[in-house]
């Protein structure tokens, strides 16, 4: 681990056919910062100070998705599976490329107690990344997620929750209950918690629509507990969100779970804004996740 408190180093970098303004420094060779403009190759993330040597390379490069096994593809995203022990420059690349979008002061260098899910969409020239995740092979503390980035030009478009999503369905196949590394950065905790309350109503409606017949009421006969085994959330993340959701209420000294108009109001007004924007829902397909947790 190497404290990293200096001044954003990089003006631009062109990744693919995006060029991206990078937010925070990152220990790109020293150099660099000399070059009006740094070459990122999309497949393998190498990294390049000049049209020259960046043009050399994508010659020579044969990768066209991220080097693991694929374990989950639908109609719109794959997610591959990489062992930083195994691909440590690939991942070590990943690294230097997603601190210059995160703010922490540590960056670790050792990749290989970590396994990195990456998200990608197709086209007819591979599979772009798009986004991923890190995770401790091993976690003490039961994170379920280390670090997590969209990239900035994906951003704002629903792919966070789907990576947050598939961070825990990983976790349901493991049956654990997983938390991120805290401290989460501000859009972290903006991203999480948006997932956390739409998963927590969505829930709860289906579970009120199941049970309509037989009670009319708006109250679900769910616990806190219950609802962190479905969806393989820490109790005190549940807890937090109905606190914040203002979905909890006391009676006889119990917590009781009270599924607020003003929640479903919120989770009607998100499924118009997504009809809106032309791309609908994006989730996750859980049948579709080949995966068993490694040994
Ligand atoms: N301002 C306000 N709310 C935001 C936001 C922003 N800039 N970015 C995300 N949100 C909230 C919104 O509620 C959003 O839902 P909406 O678009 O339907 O309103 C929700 O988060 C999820 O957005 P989504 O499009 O799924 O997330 P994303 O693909 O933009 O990714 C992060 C979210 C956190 C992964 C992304 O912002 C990121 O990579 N940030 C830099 C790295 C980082 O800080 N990672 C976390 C710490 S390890
Ligand atoms: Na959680």
């Amino acid at each position: 681990q190497t404290e990293i408190s200096r001044v954003r180093n990089l003006s631009r970098v062109q990744m693919g056919r995006h060029e991206l303004e990078p937010w925070y420094f990152s220990p790109y060779p020293a150099d660099f910062a000399d070059s009006e403009m740094v070459y990122i190759c999309e497949f393998c993330l190498g990294y390049f100070g000049q049209p020259s040597t960046f043009a050399r390379h994508r010659h020579k490069c044969t990768l066209l998705h991220p080097p693991g096994n694929e374990i989950y593809r639908d109609a719109n995203v794959s997610f591959f599976e990489i062992d930083g022990r195994r691909q440590r420059t690939w991942c070590r690349n990943l690294c230097l490329l997603s601190k210059l979008f995160l703010d922490h002061k540590t960056l670790y260098y050792d990749v290989d107690p970590f396994l990195f899910y990456c998200m990608t969409v197709r086209s007819a020239h591979g599979h772009h990344l798009v986004g991923y995740f890190s995770k401790e092979k091993e976690s003490a503390e039961g994170y379920n997620v280390a670090c997590i980035l969209t990239l900035p030009q994906h951003q704002r478009k629903g792919y966070g929750k789907l990576l947050i999503q598939f961070s825990y369905e990983l976790s349901k196949l493991e049956n654990k209950l997983g938390s991120p590394e805290k401290p989460l950065s501000d859009l972290g905790l903006l991203g999480y918690r948006a997932y956390w309350q739409e998963a927590i109503v969505e829930l709860l409606v289906a579970r009120c629509e199941e049970a309509a017949d037989q009670a009319p009421s708006s109250s679900s006969a769910m616990s806190i507990e219950d609802l962190g085994q479905a969806l393989a959330m820490t109790t005190n993340d549940v807890l937090h969100t109905l606190q914040n959701l203002n979905m909890l209420r006391y009676s006889n000294k119990n917590h009781v779970i009270v599924l607020t108009e003003a929640a479903v109001a919120q989770r009607l007004r998100q499924e118009a804004r997504e009809r809106a924007s032309g791309r609908g829902r994006r989730v996750i397909e859980p049948e579709r996740l080949v995966w068993k947790p490694p040994v």
